[in-house]
């Protein structure tokens, strides 16, 4: 097994690397590049400590996920997080100062509803203190692994880890970890959006800056929580091609979320993050044997219909109804 916390901290490296590359590419040579990062990133140390804001509160997130996942069951913690929907929607009026007609914010109900249901078939493989047997188990096949749920899995390792898990768990302090969860994710996702669109600077810089942060909180995890493995077996213990797919995965997947912040916005991203769960339903379908159940498929249809809901002012504008 590979390192958590190392893998995460390494996401954050790969993702500086990935942006100085694309730097490098729109600059036309070598001796513009280095001037560049001179100049924007080096130069300006005020900026870099301003994403200090999103990047702890991304790491706050990210940590609290492991607090909620342990003190809620996966039932309760699947359907409390897609409060994250609204926060983000709420952040986008107060911070972005967007305004919001009633129909969409029927549609940002539904897709709450409609994610909650798709995401309830993989709960088969989480924790759930009333099925423990379920719990170590990889999922069975017919279910959908969810993100969330592959923490879950990680955080009980064997039985004794379950019982110890089901004596201390406090729903109150996993459901304020989820409330505040939402809230940051909803925050730091709309003041990044908010930098992004407020400034002339590039989104790769911003990222870059972001990144640093980022590596700096995480290797601050790293230390506290696996210092000794590391010193005893390496950074890059366990490692094998697979694990830097994973990371590659997390930091491609980290920029692009900065490139849909930026050139859509964050409410969307709730959308497309959705939607994207049922085309893995439809891709594992044929490549996994998942039998998508009648909820997951009532999930599908109804974020399809708030997807359409929260998008037909824009379908119209591009796409003309003609008269007869
Ligand atoms: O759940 P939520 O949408 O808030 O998660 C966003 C995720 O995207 C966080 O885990 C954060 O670390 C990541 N991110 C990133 N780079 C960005 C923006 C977000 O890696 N520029």
């Amino acid at each position: 097994m590979y390192i958590a916390s190392t893998a995460v901290f390494l996401a954050e490296i790969l993702k500086i690397i990935a942006c100085l590359v694309v730097m490098r590419y729109q600059q036309p040579s070598w001796h513009h590049f280095v001037d560049f990062v001179k100049r924007e990133i080096l130069g300006r140390p005020r900026e870099t400590l301003k994403m200090l804001i999103p990047s702890g509160l991304y790491a706050l997130q990210n940590n609290l996920l492991y607090v909620a996942l342990s003190n809620l069951e996966a039932a309760t913690f699947q359907v409390t997080y897609q409060m994250k929907i609204l926060s983000t929607a709420i952040f986008s009026v107060v911070l972005l100062g967007r305004s919001l007609q009633r129909d969409k914010w029927i549609a940002l109900v539904l897709l709450m509803i409609g994610v909650t249901l798709v995401q309830s078939q993989s709960m088969g493989s989480s924790s759930s203190p009333t099925n423990p047997t379920t719990t170590t188990a990889a999922a069975p096949p017919g279910t959908l692994e969810d993100p969330e749920d592959l923490l879950a899995d990680a955080l009980i390792k064997d039985d004794d880890d379950l019982g110890v898990l089901i004596a201390t768990q406090s729903p109150f302090i996993g459901l304020m970890a989820v409330i505040t969860s939402c809230i940051s994710s909803g925050f730091a996702g709309c003041y990044f959006e908010k930098i992004l669109k407020t400034s002339d600077t590039s989104m790769w810089v911003r990222n870059i800056q972001l990144g640093i942060s980022g590596a700096f909180f995480s290797m601050v995890g790293m230390l506290m929580y696996d210092m000794q493995p590391i010193r005893e077996g390496g950074l890059l213990q366990g490692y094998d091609g697979l694990t830097w797919i994973v990371v590659a995965n997390q930091a491609l997947g980290g920029l692009l979320v900065a490139i849909v912040v930026k050139y859509a916005d964050n409410i969307l991203k709730g959308f497309a993050t959705s939607l994207s769960i049922i085309v893995s339903g439809v891709i594992s379908f044929y490549l996994f044997n998942f039998q998508p159940t009648m909820t997951f498929v009532m999930g599908a249809f109804i974020v399809m219909i708030s997807s359409y809901l929260y998008g037909v002012d824009f379908i119209k504008k591009f796409v003309p109804v003609k008269p007869h």
